[in-house]
């Protein structure tokens, strides 16, 4: 499989020196990224300003603001067969950015715009050879929410993903189907989180009428 893995947070700036961004380290993707290689598939990589160390993978492409990511998104998508978009990217940006560092005062406001809905984007143009997977970090117990957007982003797979995974080593997912199918591993390493992720490739690219048909093979 051709695998297209966004990872880590993007930054929005405020002016030459500060940002908006969400918490994300992208040891999550980096996972991913470890696990896809090893099973054999063509990695491309889109990382924000991760904090861990990826793997070597066939293609990697560093952005800084989610403006960056949805442009290199659009561009890769149509040249892979799976979508997995891990990135934690910022939902707002500023309006206006400054091109120097802003001197203090007594009082500030931002007005923010929302950034593109990313995957969203990816989803509208899907062939229909290919897939998109995509993560709703929420408030413990909000399951109602991911599924909601499992099928306004007209995703194959969201992976449920609680708050506090992040900057843990271990993640409590729960991995949601279109069909309504809910799968719940409990709590893993995000290292065996991944690996089972990626076991789902059979089940993603296997169609509808083939799972009622019984067949098996795929692509
Ligand atoms: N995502 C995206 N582009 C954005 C925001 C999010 O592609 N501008 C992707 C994320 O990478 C993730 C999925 O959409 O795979 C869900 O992200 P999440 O932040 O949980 O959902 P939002 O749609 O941003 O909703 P909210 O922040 O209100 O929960």
């Amino acid at each position: 499989m051709r695998i297209l893995l966004t990872a880590g947070p993007t930054h929005e700036p405020i002016d030459s020196v500060r940002y908006i961004g969400n918490r994300s380290s992208g040891q999550l993707g980096a996972a991913i990224a470890a696990h896809a290689v090893d099973e054999g598939h063509t990695v491309t990589v889109i990382a924000g300003p991760v904090a861990v160390a990826f793997p070597s993978v066939a293609t990697r492409i560093d952005v800084e603001t989610a403006r960056e990511m949805h442009l290199a998104v659009m561009q890769q998508f149509p040249q892979h067969d799976l979508l997995i978009m891990a990135a934690a990217v910022a939902d707002f940006r500023p309006v206006r950015t400054y091109g120097t560092k802003l001197p203090r005062k007594d009082h500030f406001s931002l007005e923010l715009e929302p950034t593109t809905d990313i995957l969203a984007e990816a989803s509208a143009i899907k062939q229909p050879t290919q897939r998109t997977i995509g993560f709703s970090l929420e408030q413990a117990g909000n399951v109602a929410r991911s599924r909601e957007k499992l099928v306004r982003k007209k995703l194959d797979l969201i992976v449920y993903n609680p708050t506090s995974t992040m900057n843990s080593t271990d993640i409590d997912a729960i991995f949601l189907w279109p069909d309504g199918r809910e799968e719940r591993p409990g709590g893993v390493s995000k290292s065996d989180f991944a690996r089972l992720l990626l076991s789902h490739e059979m089940e993603l690219f296997t169609t509808e009428a083939q799972r009622h048909g019984g067949a098996s093979d795929s692509k």
